[in-house]
C-alpha cells in the first residue's frame, strides 16, 4: 500500500524578528528544508506569491525574492501558465547543505582534533602574513623584481601553447630533463658527481623534510640539529617523533665537540654549511671533514641543506660535503626558492641511488608530484643558460647588497651593534653589544618599521639573541633610508 504522504504546510511557516537573517533569507531556507527532505516532492505546486505573502504575513515582494533566489538555485521553476513548482530534479542534499551552513550552531571543531592536531592549532598563529610589499629587512627574500619574468613566462607559455605533456601527471621523481640538467649543474657547481637518477624533485626544502622524517627516522630517534636552525624543518623531524639534539655553534659552524659525552647517537645529523641558517657562518673544512668522519662513526645520515649555497661572495668555496663524503651518508637538499622564487615551489634531494625509489614512491603517495608545467619551464629556463645568468647577476647585486647593509649598520649603529660580514648569504645576523643594547634596538625597530625576524625565534631554548636581516629582496636607497630612520629612532 503507498504511503501517504506528509503534505507541506505552507500557512505553518513561522518567521521570526529576532532571527539575524532578513525575512526572505529565513522563507528561502524553510522551502529548502521541506525539498530536501521531501515533504515538498519534485512537481509540486507551490501557492502563488500573492496567496502565500497573505498567508504567512509577509509581503510579496518578500515572497517573490524567496521564490526567484531558489529558481535560480534549481529548487523551484515558473511553468509558464502554470505558476511556480518543485524543480524535476531539485539539487541534492549536499547542495542544501552548503547552503544552509551558514546557519547551522558552530561546533567547537578543535576539540575534536588528534593530540597533535590540537598542538599545531595552537601554533598556527606562527603561519608568516602573506607579504604583498616586503618591507626592509624581512629575511628569505629574494630579490623578485630582478627575475627575468618575460624570458619565464615566454618559456612558460611554449610549453603551455605547443604540448598536451603538462595536463598529465608526471614521475613523482620528478620531470626526467629537469634531473638530468640539475645534475648536470651540480657537477659544475658543488663538484658533485650524481646521476639524475639520485635526484628527486621536491616541493622545496620542506616538503623534503617531511620525506626524510618519514623514510629515515622511526620514533625516538635522535637529530642532532644546529642551534640556532631551521626551526620549521626541525618541527616537522619533531611531529616525527625524533628526539632533537641541539648542537652549539662558533664561528666555524656547527661544533660536534661541544656535544654532550651521553648525548644518544644521531640518526641524522641537520647542517646548513654553506652559510648557516640563521647566524650565516660558513662551516669550515677541518669541521666538514669531522662531520662526515662522526656520521661514519655513527653509522647517521647527514643533510646538507645547501638553501642558499649559490649565494657565495669572498673567500674560496669549501668543497660540498656530499663532495667530500666517499661513504655516501649525505643527502643534498637544494631549493629553487632563493636562486629563483619562493613561489616556484621546487627543490630537489640527491640520495644514494638505492633510495631513490622509496623517496618517490613516498611523493607518490603524499600529492603525486609537483606540477609538469612548472618543472618543464624550468628545465627550458636551465638548458637555454637564463639559470646560470640569472644566478652570477644576483650574486653580484646581493654582493653590493650585503656590503651597503653592513656598511649602514656599521655607520649609524655601530656603537650599539656587533655586525659582521659573512662570506656568503642573504641576510646579516646582528647583535646589540649588551642584552640592554637590543632592547633598544628592537623596540626602535618597532618604530621605525623595520621587518626583522628575531634569532630567538629559531632557537630551541628560545632565549638566543640577535636579529636576522635580510638584504637580497632591497635595494641600496632603501637600504640606506631604512637604517637611517632606525638609527634617528634609536636617537631619539
Ligand atoms: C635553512 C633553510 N633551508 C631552506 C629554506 C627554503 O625552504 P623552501 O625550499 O621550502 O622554500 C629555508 C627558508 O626559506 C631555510 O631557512
Amino acid at each position: 500500500m503507498p504511503r501517504h504522504r506528509e503534505q507541506f504546510e505552507f500557512e505553518s511557516i513561522q518567521l521570526s524578528n529576532s532571527d539575524s537573517r532578513p525575512v526572505y533569507q529565513q522563507l528561502e531556507d524553510h522551502l529548502r528544508h521541506a525539498i530536501a527532505d521531501r515533504t515538498l516532492q519534485p512537481e509540486d505546486r507551490v501557492p502563488s506569491s500573492r496567496n502565500l505573502a497573505t498567508a504567512i504575513g509577509v509581503s510579496r515582494n518578500t515572497v517573490l525574492a524567496a521564490y526567484e533566489q531558489l529558481i535560480s538555485e534549481g529548487y523551484l521553476e515558473s511553468v509558464r501558465g502554470s505558476g511556480t513548482r518543485v524543480a524535476k530534479m531539485p539539487p541534492q542534499a549536499f547542495e542544501f547543505a552548503a547552503a544552509t551552513n551558514a546557519t547551522k550552531p558552530q561546533l567547537d571543531s578543535t576539540g575534536c582534533l588528534s593530540a597533535l592536531g590540537q598542538q599545531l592549532s595552537e601554533e598556527a598563529a606562527w603561519v608568516p602574513p602573506v607579504a604583498t610589499k616586503p618591507k626592509a629587512f624581512t629575511p628569505h627574500l629574494p630579490a623578485i623584481e630582478e627575475f627575468p619574468l618575460d624570458v619565464w613566462n615566454r618559456f612558460c607559455n611554449e610549453q603551455a601553447r605547443w604540448s598536451t605533456k603538462h595536463l598529465m601527471l608526471g614521475d613523482p621523481q620528478g620531470y626526467l630533463p629537469l634531473r638530468e640538467s640539475i645534475a648536470q649543474y651540480m657537477a659544475v657547481s658543488r663538484g658533485l658527481s650524481c646521476t639524475p637518477e639520485q635526484v628527486v624533485i621536491t616541493s622545496g626544502s620542506q616538503q623534503a623534510f617531511t620525506m626524510v622524517a618519514q623514510l629515515l627516522l622511526n620514533p625516538g630517534d635522535a637529530v642532532w640539529v644546529e642551534e640556532p636552525g631551521n626551526a620549521p624543518a626541525n618541527r616537522l623531524l619533531d611531529i616525527a617523533g625524533a628526539q632533537l639534539v641541539p648542537v652549539p655553534l662558533d664561528s666555524e659552524g656547527i661544533d660536534l665537540s661541544r656535544v654532550p659525552k651521553k648525548t644518544p647517537k644521531p640518526k641524522l645529523i641537520c647542517v646548513t654549511p654553506g652559510g648557516q641558517w640563521p647566524m650565516g657562518m660558513t662551516m669550515s673544512l677541518n669541521r666538514r671533514l669531522e662531520l662526515i668522519a662522526t656520521a661514519q662513526r655513527h653509522k647517521s645520515w647527514i643533510i646538507e641543506d645547501d638553501y642558499n649555497g649559490e649565494f657565495r661572495y669572498t673567500g674560496r668555496p669549501h668543497a660540498s660535503l656530499s663532495s667530500l663524503d666517499s661513504s655516501g651518508r649525505t643527502i643534498y637538499m637544494g631549493t629553487f626558492s632563493k636562486m629563483l622564487f619562493p613561489a616556484i615551489r621546487l627543490g630537489f634531494l640527491i640520495v644514494p641511488a638505492d633510495l631513490a625509489k622509496v623517496f618517490s614512491y613516498s611523493r607518490f603517495l603524499q600529492d603525486r608530484s609537483s606540477p609538469q608545467l612548472v618543472q618543464m619551464t624550468l628545465h627550458r629556463f636551465i638548458e637555454s643558460g637564463n639559470f646560470v645568468k640569472h644566478i652570477r647577476r644576483m650574486r653580484s647585486l646581493y654582493a653590493e647588497r650585503q656590503t651597503t647593509l653592513f656598511e649602514s649598520l656599521e655607520k649609524h649603529l655601530g656603537e650599539f651593534i656587533d655586525v659582521h660580514q659573512p662570506e656568503s648569504g642573504m641576510h646579516l645576523t646582528v647583535r646589540g653589544i649588551t642584552k640592554t643594547a637590543e632592547k633598544r634596538l628592537v623596540a626602535a625597530a618597532g618604530r621605525a618599521g623595520v621587518e626583522f625576524h628575531p634569532v630567538s625565534i629559531y632557537s630551541q631554548s628560545g632565549d638566543a639573541q640577535g636579529m636576522i636581516l635580510g638584504f637580497a629582496a632591497f635595494d641600496k636607497n632603501t637600504i640606506q633610508r631604512t637604517v637611517r630612520r632606525w638609527a634617528q629612532e634609536l636617537h631619539q
